[in-house]
């Protein structure tokens, strides 16, 4: 059955009057929801803001979004190392906006650290990502396990990082995007999980996890360009419903601490970088909040229209 067909089904459900008439954001009853048996996924496509040539234009914040966060502009494309380090937030049904209190409802969020991935600002088609998905569905009692994953040039979608890396909410995880100087043939991701105790990931702070996954540099035609570092949250459709971004989940605030090193070892901070929210007007219009702190942090937190 085709997703539209499906939607409008469900819109004339039994909990279709209660809500406001918003394509995809329609209640599901229990046996409708195909994602009963199975975790939950979100599909990973690349959509690219924007791009013109070697510098990249963000939208007008009016424009739809469904990206917030900050982006850095690399201009001589020698990034090296890319690090996030994050601490995963609970995934909750939000209660304010026109997707609030729908119990029987899916939400999600999208966390990712990002080399050329949320502009294709060169054309050589390569991203390298890291990132956590969080959950919540009301079909399945509420809050799901998060979901760990990374995504090199060539893959059509993420790969989890699976039982060996497992993440749960409050958990305080750093990823680091390896690209390697100009010419290498290897890129790699770093995935280390702090656990819930721990304040900081910097000097004396030992992971409980850490798998690090080697990925070639370039594959299926796409290599990336290192020109572009982005953190980023991200309202992404679940898969086999790609039409309508999923609800985003009421995440409260993250904050993106953040690193950039350079091919001659320099380190950088996010002076230049340029902030851009979730912008989506059947979710209630600006759904994060995104700054800048201290040149070192990305801060988005969830809003709903511009309070
Ligand atoms: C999200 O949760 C926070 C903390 O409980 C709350 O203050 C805020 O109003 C909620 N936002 C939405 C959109 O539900
Ligand atoms: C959602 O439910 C909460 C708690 O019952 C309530 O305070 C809030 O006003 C509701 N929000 C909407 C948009 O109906
Ligand atoms: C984390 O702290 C809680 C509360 O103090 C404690 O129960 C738990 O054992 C600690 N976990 C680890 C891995 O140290």
């Amino acid at each position: 059955m085709k997703p539209t067909v499906l939607f409008t089904l469900l819109a004339s459900g039994a909990y279709a009057a209660a809500t406001p008439a918003i394509p995809g954001y329609s209640p599901r009853t229990r046996g409708m929801n195909p994602h009963h048996h199975a975790p939950l996924r979100l599909l990973h496509t690349f959509t690219p803001i924007s791009t013109s040539g070697k510098s990249f234009r963000l939208l007008a914040s009016s424009t739809e979004s469904t990206k917030g966060g900050a982006i850095l502009g690399l201009p001589d494309n020698d990034l090296s190392t890319v690090r996030t380090t994050i601490r995963i937030p609970a995934a909750k049904m939000p209660t304010a906006g026109p997707t609030a209190n729908n119990t029987v409802g899916e939400y999600a969020a999208s966390f990712w650290v990002g080399i050329d991935s949320a502009t294709d600002a060169c054309g050589a088609g390569g991203s390298l990502r890291a990132g956590v998905d969080i959950f919540w569905d009301g079909t399945l009692g509420g809050q799901q396990t998060p979901f760990a994953w990374y995504q090199g040039p060539g893959q059509a979608d993420v790969v989890g990082f699976g039982g060996g890396f497992p993440v749960g909410e409050g958990d305080l995880v750093r990823l680091t995007l390896e690209a390697g100087p100009a010419g290498g043939e290897e890129i790699a991701v770093v995935a280390e999980n702090f656990g819930r105790n721990v304040t900081r990931a910097d000097e004396g702070a030992v992971p409980v996890r850490k798998v690090r996954k080697v990925l070639p540099a370039e594959a299926g035609g796409q290599k990336l360009c290192r020109g572009e570092a982005a953190w980023m949250v991200e309202d992404f459709p679940l898969q086999g419903r790609p039409e309508f971004p999923t609800a985003l989940a009421n995440f409260t605030s993250v904050t993106f601490n953040t690193g950039i090193t350079l091919d001659d070892g320099t380190e950088k901070d996010l002076t230049g970088a340029e902030v851009l929210d979730i912008q989506l007007e059947a979710q209630g219009g600006r759904l994060t909040s995104c700054e800048v702190v201290d040149d070192r942090n990305v801060k988005c937190a969830r809003v709903v229209g511009d309070n």
